[in-house]
């Protein structure tokens, strides 16, 4: 344990040529400088660029993370999609509000959001659905995300039968399944520096537009 500790003290941060960033040359909204950072770190060969923490909270106020991955961004926000009887949409359905966190580490860049979250039309969420590869649909069509399974064996066999509707019906669509938008209030752009001369910028949503404000690191 000792060793783990001083392995963790001794870690490097931030190594290696990381990008400057320059808050006066940024955009008017953070969807735009969201989707050039995303394009960096997809460039920068970061694996799975469009994974995020997506954190919600249940009745009992207490948080819930976990890495989705992200559908869609835009001026309407950043989307989501997920089965309906997990633990993030159960959270949604009583709090709709998230916040996602990004973290391109070759980059020293993390980006973090937060806002309210609304759920898409059935047509939309089915069509999200039906894009999906046929392994993930499924796997989503059982509808048992985050439920307690007795053994491996089983979760393959559900996962067999699943395959074998989705040949005999390629159009199902799983009941549950719901595009979610993150409507931003707020947008942090946080760029690592190797003196810790760490630059973070956030939009803050005033009215139809965005302000823009410079935080201490
Ligand atoms: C890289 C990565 C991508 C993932 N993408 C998704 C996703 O798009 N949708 C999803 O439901 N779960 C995804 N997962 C699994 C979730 O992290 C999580 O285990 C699952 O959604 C259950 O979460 P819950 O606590 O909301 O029930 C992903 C996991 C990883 C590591």
């Amino acid at each position: 344990m000792d060793d783990l500790r001083q392995l963790l003290r001794d870690l490097e941060v931030f190594a290696g040529d990381i990008p400057q960033f320059d808050p006066a040359a940024t955009p008017d909204t953070p969807s735009e400088l969201f989707s050039g950072w995303l394009l960096g770190a997809f460039e920068a060969g970061v694996r799975e660029p469009h994974a995020m923490t997506v954190s919600t909270a249940g009745t009992d106020g207490d948080p819930t993370a976990r890495t989705l991955i992200l559908k869609r961004v835009g001026p309407e926000g950043w989307q989501f999609a997920s089965d309906g009887g997990s633990v993030k949409a159960r959270d949604l359905a009583v709090r709709p509000y998230a916040a996602l966190t990004f973290y391109w580490s070759p980059l020293a860049r993390q980006v973090r959001v937060r806002g309210p979250v609304v759920a898409a039309s059935a047509e939309d969420s089915a069509a999200d659905f039906l894009a999906r590869g046929v392994g993930a649909r499924a796997e989503a069509l059982l509808g048992r995300q985050s439920r307690p399974l007795a053994d491996l064996a089983e979760r393959d066999t559900a996962v067999k039968e699943s395959l074998a509707r989705l040949e005999a019906e390629p159009d199902l669509v799983a009941p549950g399944w719901t595009l979610h938008t993150v409507r931003p209030e707020s947008v942090e752009f946080w760029q690592g520096d190797k003196e810790r001369r760490h630059t973070r910028l956030t939009y803050l949503r005033e009215g139809e537009g965005w302000r823009k404000q410079l935080l201490w690191p």
